[in-house]
């Protein structure tokens, strides 16, 4: 298992790409199943270990990859799909294959998907995605750990969410695009990256329109022909590149975002002390402050402040100037980054879903654990901001499941971070004393 050791301290300068989101990539390849063409195109796909999950998941099903010399593009071919079941052992990796469901049972009206199971962050049940399936017309029972489903036709229904699911939603829209008939979804979820799930299946032909805020109507079509898109940009991970410039008192320009889906999230690094200029909508460049002003930050479902910029957010409160309260609404239990940052020498105090942080002057490197996706983000970015020797971020695997070459792009901004195997980090103060150049040759 690799770990990251990175010496931090050091201002991060410099310009950043940011890659193509995640969380927008995985629903649209999970799409594709539906669609006619044997030339599916997506661009702008991340290269991460979700993504190579939800590939894999589809070429169980039957589904031919390609990857174009363009190392961002990947063609689909899911014609020759002749398996419905999406196995436990890439579930539990990667909550977001039942996104397969909605699509499975839409093209070729039978799924079989493993229950994800709990994780690091909560419950997290798809309670909400069945009931709506089965609104559908989709027969469902859960045996031995599996949802087993199938369908004589999808037919369009009224959903009502009891409250917004990013993947919910999505797993409805795809299953309703090839229903007969029309579904509303009420309370359905807002994040970007659904509409931009949208805009790739309406390119096929499906006619899906936003018509207020919170609601979506599908108007069944018969099929779908060629998906063709180009994947929007990631705003967590410009959120988190835009903490790593407030939390080293840095100067970073991120390049190819979308500043209208970053709103929240440059409202609360403003509010924190840091400049923000808007260069272009594709563009911004960020200032750290010398004094970082606690501020309290409430997570909730978009276009409020996301739930996966909390434990980044709260790397940067753990140096303010003073004490913040940070809840999280979405999630009962994301706050498993707060027991490491603590190592660190942050001042945090969990009660219920708030987290009280109490400023320090400095963090101290140390050794460190992630749990979850953001959570290593967050470990990273405390161990840049951390003096006195340093931070060795252990199970960074999964931070490689959402950050394409993080720990290259950091580098180019000056970051000194490597990325080490298990036995070479043993002791890390030893490993430092070797004078491995860090951050080189990655
Ligand atoms: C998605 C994102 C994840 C993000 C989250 C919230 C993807 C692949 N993942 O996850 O990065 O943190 O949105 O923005 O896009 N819930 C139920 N029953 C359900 C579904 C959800 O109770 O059937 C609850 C969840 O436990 C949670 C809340 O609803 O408390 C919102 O979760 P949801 O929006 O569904 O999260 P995901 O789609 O899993």
């Amino acid at each position: 298992m690799d770990k990251m050791i990175i010496e931090g301290g050091i201002p991060l300068i410099g310009e950043v790409q940011v890659s193509g989101s995640k969380n927008a990539a995985l629903p649209i390849i999970a799409s594709s199943i539906m669609f006619d063409d044997a030339g599916n195109e997506i661009f702008n796909v991340p290269d991460l270990e979700d993504i190579k999950t939800i590939k894999k998941l589809l070429i169980s099903l039957g589904a031919e990859i390609k990857e174009s010399g363009e190392t961002d593009k990947v063609i689909i071919n899911t014609s020759n799909i002749n398996n419905y079941e999406a196995p436990y052992d890439l579930v539990k990796t990667m909550r977001a294959s039942v996104l397969v469901l909605g699509p499975l049972l839409a093209k070729y009206k039978r799924a079989r998907v493993s229950l994800p199971g709990g994780c690091a962050i909560g419950a997290r049940p798809i309670d909400f995605h069945l009931n709506a399936l089965k609104l559908l017309g989709a027969n469902i029972v859960v045996d031995h750990g599996y949802v087993e489903a199938f369908t004589e036709q999808l037919r369009g229904a009224t959903i009502n969410f009891p409250i917004p699911s990013v993947t919910g939603t999505e797993n409805v829209v795809m299953a309703a695009s090839l229903a007969e008939g029309t579904t509303v979804i009420n309370n359905a979820a807002r994040e970007p990256e659904i509409d931009d799930l949208i805009l790739a299946l309406n390119t096929g032909g499906a006619d899906i329109k936003r018509i207020e805020p919170s609601v979506i109507v599908v108007n069944g079509v018969k099929k779908l022909n060629k998906l063709s898109h180009r994947v929007l940009p990631d705003r967590i991970e410009a959120g988190t590149f835009m903490v790593a410039s407030a939390i080293t008192r840095g100067d970073i320009t991120i390049k190819d975002i979308n500043i209208g889906h970053l709103k929240a999230v440059i409202d609360k690094l403003s509010e924190a002390g840091a400049k923000i200029v808007i260069n272009s909508q594709s563009s911004l460049r960020i200032k750290g402050s010398k004094v970082i002003k606690s501020v309290d930050v409430a997570t909730a479902p978009y276009p409020d402040f996301p739930t996966d910029m909390q434990a980044q957010m709260m790397a940067l409160m753990t140096i303010s100037s003073g004490l913040c309260v940070i809840s999280e609404n979405v999630f009962e239990n994301r706050f498993m980054h707060v027991a490491e940052l603590m190592r660190l020498g942050a001042n945090v105090k969990v009660r219920n879903n708030f987290a009280i942080v109490k400023g320090v002057k400095r963090l101290s490197g140390a050794e460190v654990m992630a749990t979850d996706l953001r959570a290593s983000a967050s470990l990273v970015l405390a161990g840049l901001a951390s003096f006195d020797g340093y931070t060795a971020v252990s199970r960074i695997y999964h931070l490689d499941r959402g950050y394409e070459k993080m720990e290259k792009k950091l580098a180019n901004l000056g970051a000194v971070i490597s990325r080490v195997s298990e036995a070479e980090s043993s002791n890390i103060n030893e490993f430092a004393e070797k004078d491995i150049n860090y951050g080189k040759g990655m």
